[in-house]
């Protein structure tokens, strides 16, 4: 990536920063917005040359299209036809972490780039008080992937977004830390059939009590969610799963009650949405530390599933 060009401002959730930071939006810059989820990186989404901006300052390939959020349904049902099961997710889910690919409607206006030339678009409607309230005063629709480099760990904390972005974003708006800490379960759609794009902060138990119905995965073999790329999250260290017994060397995460002797821990009490909240904190945390890193088993139900898919990519070889 380039050397970092402005200095990123820090703006605070008040009333004049969420004005300060829909105008820097409705001028074209960037802003890092905290979600539930973990924080994005905003632009506008009807803005090419934001949108542009946005696949710069990430690093982000241009075929891994970008997620649009919104602040209410109607925004939603205009851009995209959202199948019968899906708007049953939307009003079960929605405001929250849950994003829904659907067929994108004409006269949409979305920079192309958003969906990466796809005839779907993913759309979410954060939770976050202090999303919505940007979202509201913005008035536009929001393209927003997580606000770090491309590849590398997700930010649930204005200081993981200046740690990776710094110096290449016009502001970062204080949400404090993020409450959920996976992103968003993506949900998309095979006619009516609901697929499970990604593992997210909503568990699949869950949806599928809302569908009535088992979510199935996406059976073309295509990367429909290029995110969902093998290497991902990733830290600097090498990073070892499924560890009960770490080598002298590594810095041991670890979870439940059993991990003595672990410098981090997902959850003491082995609590999965604990865990899920504190996940990426942890991993940047015990990447900080320069050392080989071994987490401790995390059990595959509930929000574990989506803990143990980012643990595998963060582990996963590197491309580069
Ligand atoms: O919780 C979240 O979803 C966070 C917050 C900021 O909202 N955002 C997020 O964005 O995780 P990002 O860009 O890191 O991940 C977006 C994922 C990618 O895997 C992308 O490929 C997929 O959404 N995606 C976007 N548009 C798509 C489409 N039309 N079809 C299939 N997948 C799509
Ligand atoms: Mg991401």
């Amino acid at each position: 990536m380039d050397a970092p060009q402005e200095t990123t401002r820090q703006l605070a959730p008040t009333q004049a920063g969420i004005t300060e930071a829909a105008r820097l939006l409705s001028a074209g810059a960037l802003v890092a917005m905290p979600t539930e989820t973990v924080y994005g990186l905003a632009g506008d989404a009807r803005n090419p040359d934001a949108v542009a901006g946005i696949f710069a300052a990430k690093g982000r390939p241009q075929h891994n299209p970008l997620i649009v959020h919104l602040a209410d349904l109607d925004q939603a049902r205009a851009l995209a036809e959202i199948p019968q099961r899906g708007l049953a997710l939307a009003r079960a889910f929605w405001p929250g972490p849950l994003t829904l690919v659907a067929p994108l409607r004409a006269g949409h206006g979305l920079a192309p780039a958003v969906t990466a030339g796809l005839n779907s678009v993913a759309l979410r409607l954060p939770a976050h008080p202090v999303a919505r309230a940007l979202l509201t005063a913005f008035g536009g629709v929001v393209a927003a992937p997580s606000a770090n480099p491309s590849g590398r760990i997700s930010p649930t904390t204005p200081a993981h977004v200046l740690a990776g972005l710094g110096g290449r974003i016009a502001a970062v708006l204080d949400g404090g830390a993020c409450a959920v800490g996976l992103e968003s379960s993506i949900v998309g759609f095979d006619g009516e059939a609901a697929l499970l794009l990604r593992e997210g902060g909503i568990s699949r138990e869950a949806l599928e009590a809302v569908l009535g119905a088992p979510l199935g995965r996406d059976a073309s073999g295509k990367v429909t969610a290029p995110g969902q790329l093998a290497a991902h999250y990733a830290p600097r260290a090498t990073l070892r799963l499924n560890v009960r017994a770490p080598r002298p060397s590594e810095v041991w995460i670890g979870f439940g009650p059993e991990c003595e002797g672990a410098e981090f821990s997902l959850s003491q009490t082995g609590d999965l949405e604990e865990a899920a909240a504190r996940l990426f904190a942890v991993l940047h945390a015990a990447d900080a530390m320069g050392r080989p890193i071994a987490v401790a088993p995390v059990p595959e139900r509930g929000l574990g599933a989506a803990i143990n898919d980012r643990l595998r990519r963060a582990a996963a070889p590197r491309r580069a």
